[in-house]
């Protein structure tokens, strides 16, 4: 996939895998060739496998009821401070009242493992310094171009490496969960001192990277991830220089990685990556 067509709006590719995640392979897609993806070309047949597991069921906190008119929501809207609104523009709903994915079929309807009816909004943030080569204590070089690091946790899920990221919780700024996220998942066991530098840090300001959907393999047809990735860049390294790092609540291991072009990370993460490399490497 191209940066272009990934701006442009690409045809989504890990929501069409055989199976659903985290089913054991039990749940299959009906499968979506590339050119039936838009709701726009014709799929007479197109019956997807009906899909939301029983843990969204049981109707945790962060999910919405499965019955659609008792849960009376306000699609497209803040709705009691869940943000229904998709930074695509708005959404169609089907013919049984249920949000469409913009991006197009996946051969999945009903929620899958995500909790809410249309978008799921999530916030990455991107954490960066230049990476010091200790034997000269100058910015390592290669292939004639200055190296970043950024930081990356290992997600328990699915152990695939990953930004620090997470979901906004209903009535939290994309701003609160970029840092909350950060704190949780890579400064665990860091003091009150070293949280508020890092808080200080994060209000110095960062660059949004992505506003937008997410080839994430969870979607279905009625559910969505979207994000929000922001660069928060360490200019001199003085911020971090003291801070050790610690994964917590769901990551299951923390690093600075050198930002290399061979990365692979969870869903869309490598992209947003690429464009922060750009970003520095261009900009600076
Ligand atoms: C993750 C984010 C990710 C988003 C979309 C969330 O569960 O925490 O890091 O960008 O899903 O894939």
């Amino acid at each position: 996939m191209t940066t272009s067509a990934f701006r442009r709006g690409f045809t989504h590719v890990k929501c069409r895998g055989e199976f659903y995640p985290r089913t054991e392979n039990k749940v299959r897609r009906l499968q979506v060739p590339d050119d039936k993806v838009s709701w726009d070309a014709a799929f007479p047949d197109y019956r997807p496998t009906n899909f939301t597991s029983e843990h969204v069921l049981k109707g945790p906190v962060w999910a919405d009821k499965d019955d659609l008119t008792t849960g009376n929501y306000k699609w497209n809207c803040l709705d009691n401070n869940v943000d229904r609104r998709s930074h695509l523009g708005e959404y169609n709903l089907d013919s049984q009242g249920r949000p469409l994915n913009p991006r197009g079929r996946t051969g999945i309807s009903g929620r899958g493992c995500l909790g809410r009816w249309g978008p799921n909004h999530a916030a990455d943030p991107v954490v960066t310094r230049w990476s010091i080569d200790p034997s000269t204590g100058k910015i390592l070089q290669a292939k004639g171009q200055p190296v970043l690091q950024f930081v990356s946790i290992l997600r328990g899920d699915c152990n695939e490496w990953a930004l620090p990221g997470g979901m906004v919780d209903p009535g939290e700024s994309f701003s609160t969960t970029l840092l909350r996220e950060f704190v949780e998942e890579a400064m665990d066991m860091s003091t009150s001192a070293e949280k508020e530098k890092v808080k200080e840090f994060f209000a110095t300001g960062g660059t949004e990277i992505y506003r937008g959907y997410v080839d994430d393999p969870r979607n279905t047809d009625n559910s969505w991830m979207e994000t929000v990735v922001v660069n928060y860049h360490d200019r001199d390294g003085t911020y971090f220089k003291n801070i050790k790092l610690k994964s917590g609540d769901d990551a299951i291991g923390v690093q600075w990685k050198n930002l290399t072009d061979d990365l692979k990370l969870y869903a869309s993460h490598s992209f947003f990556l690429k464009k922060v490399k750009e970003l520095h490497l261009n900009g600076n």
